[in-house]
């Protein structure tokens, strides 16, 4: 089948509310892409549908100009039902949703601010930035390090399913932040948030800072829906 043909035989077979969500991956992914938090061909996003399988982004695909009959469709085992084949990260994506049951969108991407802290020596790996800000804590929450594995190696899907137990968005070493959320919008503002207080912490550099104290983070989780 042409690319093109394949391309509409999966926007026919799609129901209403599925067809919706390929669009918004393509909006995302264009949106991401023009604020300069996508390149290359480089990030994933997905999404879960009501029956259990998920929309993901076909493997090498620039998120600047997705194709919505195009977009991977799989099964919870990573099985292909559609589409091109579907990214390399796939079984991440997979894992985080077996351990979120809440989460219905994953954000994956390699931007500057986020990766920088992923290169970082960090001496306690279960939280690698400071509390800096109400919206990093109300946002992104705990930040763990997730150890270094080859783009792509099911051990780095294993460590990010123990990671995404306690956790709605981790940072992959020498890699990038992966971060869920209820809906694609919730996942893109909780990365956004995140890469922004990644930048934040380089130009506060050295100088002395003042976190949010712990009796500060209780009030906002009793206080502000995450
Ligand atoms: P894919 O092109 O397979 O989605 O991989 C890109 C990526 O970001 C790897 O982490």
């Amino acid at each position: 089948m042409s690319d093109a043909n394949r391309s509409q035989a999966a926007a026919r077979a799609a129901d209403p509310a599925e067809t919706r969500l390929r669009d918004e991956i393509v909006r995302t992914g264009a949106l991401l892409y023009a604020r300069g938090l996508a390149h290359g061909s480089a990030g994933n996003l997905s999404v879960r549908l009501d029956d259990g399988s998920i929309l993901v982004t076909p493997t090498n695909s620039s998120l600047g100009g997705l194709d919505p009959g195009r977009i991977s469709k799989v099964t919870l085992d990573g099985t292909l039902l559609s589409g091109d084949p579907p990214s390399k990260e796939a079984f991440f994506h997979l894992a985080v949703y077996e351990e979120r049951p809440a989460a219905c969108a994953i954000v994956h991407l390699h931007s500057t601010g986020a990766v920088a802290v992923s290169c970082l020596c960090h001496a306690d790996t279960s939280n690698v930035l400071p509390p800096l800000t109400a919206y990093q804590m109300m946002r992104v929450g705990k930040l763990p390090l997730v150890p270094y594995f080859r783009p792509g190696d099911r051990k780095l899907a294993d460590a990010v399913r123990a990671a995404a137990r306690d956790h709605k968005a981790m940072l992959l070493a020498n890699h990038g932040p992966i971060v869920a959320g209820r809906t694609l919008q919730d996942a893109v503002h909780a990365y956004e948030e995140l890469e922004e207080t990644a930048k934040v912490f380089f130009l506060i550099g050295n100088r002395p800072s003042s976190p949010l104290t712990c009796e500060q983070i209780d009030d906002l989780q009793r206080h502000v829906p995450s």
